[in-house]
């Protein structure tokens, strides 16, 4: 018997979205049941409201979530009901190119669930395969990883997106190590994380470059030890001032925009690494004199999720979490309903909240 659920769906570019009765399937072969305690407010669910991502909509939004096992499909071992999990995705293929190559966390080949998510018969695309802004959702098994039920459910599913993708950057595919120094463009839930994750690392400097002074703040409970407000300052030149005249080894850009990218690939020392982890939309152009790219040497890369194994490094940091190593009680702003979406998204773009955590 499919479930009838309340779902948070965007129906059409830029329409303010709504809570539906929408058909979630009993799982079959491979696929998991999930009843979700938590999910949060990422940007991106914003940018797939606003057709950034693609245009296939209905969209059931939501991707950053907890909740427990209630059903598994045939042939599932990883996951048991009454687990609590969160959820990813990245359900790894083990199979594709990059994962036969060792490389796992860029699988080109994820798996999701196999039966579809429905809206008066309408397939719904699920945000990034997940779609948990609802009282139940269907997944593959491998897109839940089993967690310490210790940590609060509001939390714990903040791992599975934002603060996954934040830690990750700085940590896997920044390598941010001891003694480095770092600046970080955009202090939202990403941002944050990122420099959370830095912290982490052992980083000497790290720099939180944002247009909000409120966000700068918090920046610094994160573990920022410097801060920049860039619509008072220049801030490569501030940070270039803050680093001996130098810039910093490693500079995230965690906003999605060109201006600050720019500001990211000169912000950095010679022979060091841009980390993109904001989402651009299609539309966005980046222009670079090319002899600076050849002359500063280092490195210019992309990360998804953080470069995140979920099954490695979810337990890994909800039990750092738990020992008081991570504050991840920090990134939640405010727990809401599933109907207080749309207004969490104003919020989001009024500059009030870290994450929004829709509570079921
Ligand atoms: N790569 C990934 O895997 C991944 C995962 C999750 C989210 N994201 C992306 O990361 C980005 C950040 O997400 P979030 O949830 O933290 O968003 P957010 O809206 O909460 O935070 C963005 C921050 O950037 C600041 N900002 C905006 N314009 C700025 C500018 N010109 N200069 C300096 N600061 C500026 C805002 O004040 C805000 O604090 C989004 O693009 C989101 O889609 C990427
Ligand atoms: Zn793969
Ligand atoms: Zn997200």
């Amino acid at each position: 018997m499919p479930h009838s659920v309340r779902g948070v769906v965007a129906r059409a570019k830029g329409e303010p979205v709504t809570v539906e009765m929408i058909q979630v399937p009993d799982p079959g072969p491979g696929e998991v049941l999930v009843a979700v305690q938590a999910c949060g407010v990422c940007h991106t669910d914003l940018h797939y409201r606003e057709g950034a991502i693609n245009d296939e909509f209905p969209f059931l939004l939501g991707h950053e979530a907890s909740g427990i096992v209630e059903e598994v499909g045939e042939g599932v071992t990883n996951v048991a009901p009454g687990d609590f999990v969160i959820l990813n995705w990245r359900a790894v293929c083990g199979e594709c190119r990059s994962c036969l190559r060792g490389r796992p966390w860029y699988c080109f080949a994820t798996h999701n669930a196999t039966q579809k998510m429905t809206l008066d018969g309408v397939e719904l695309s699920p945000a990034l395969g997940i779609g948990a802004f609802a009282e139940k959702t269907l997944v593959h098994s491998g897109q839940a990883t089993k967690v310490d039920p210790a940590a609060r459910p509001e939390v714990a599913g903040l791992i599975g997106c934002g603060v996954m993708a934040g830690l990750g950057a700085a940590m896997n595919t920044g390598n941010v190590g001891r003694g480095d120094s770092v600046a970080v463009f955009g202090c939202g839930g990403v941002g944050d994380a990122a420099i959370a994750g830095s912290h982490l690392a052992g980083a000497h400097t790290i720099i939180a470059v944002d247009l909000d002074d409120r966000k700068l703040e918090i920046a610094l409970e994160f573990g920022a030890t410097h801060t920049i407000n860039s619509s008072k300052e220049d801030p490569v030149e501030a940070i270039r001032t803050l680093t001996e005249g130098n810039g910093v080894d490693v500079a995230i850009e965690a906003i999605g925009l060109p201006v600050t990218y720019e500001q990211a690939f000169y912000a950095r020392d010679l022979a060091g690494t841009v980390v993109l982890v904001g989402v651009p939309n299609p539309e966005m152009r980046i222009e670079l004199p090319m002899i600076e790219v050849f002359g500063r040497g280092g490195t210019l890369k992309s990360s998804w999720y953080g470069d995140c194994l979920p099954s490695r490094d979810f337990p890994m940091l909800i039990d750092l979490y738990l020992q008081g190593r991570l504050d991840l009680d920090r990134f939640v702003s405010e727990t809401i309903s599933i109907d207080e979406v749309e207004e969490a998204f104003h919020a989001m773009e009024r500059g009030e909240v870290l994450r929004s955590v829709v509570v079921l």
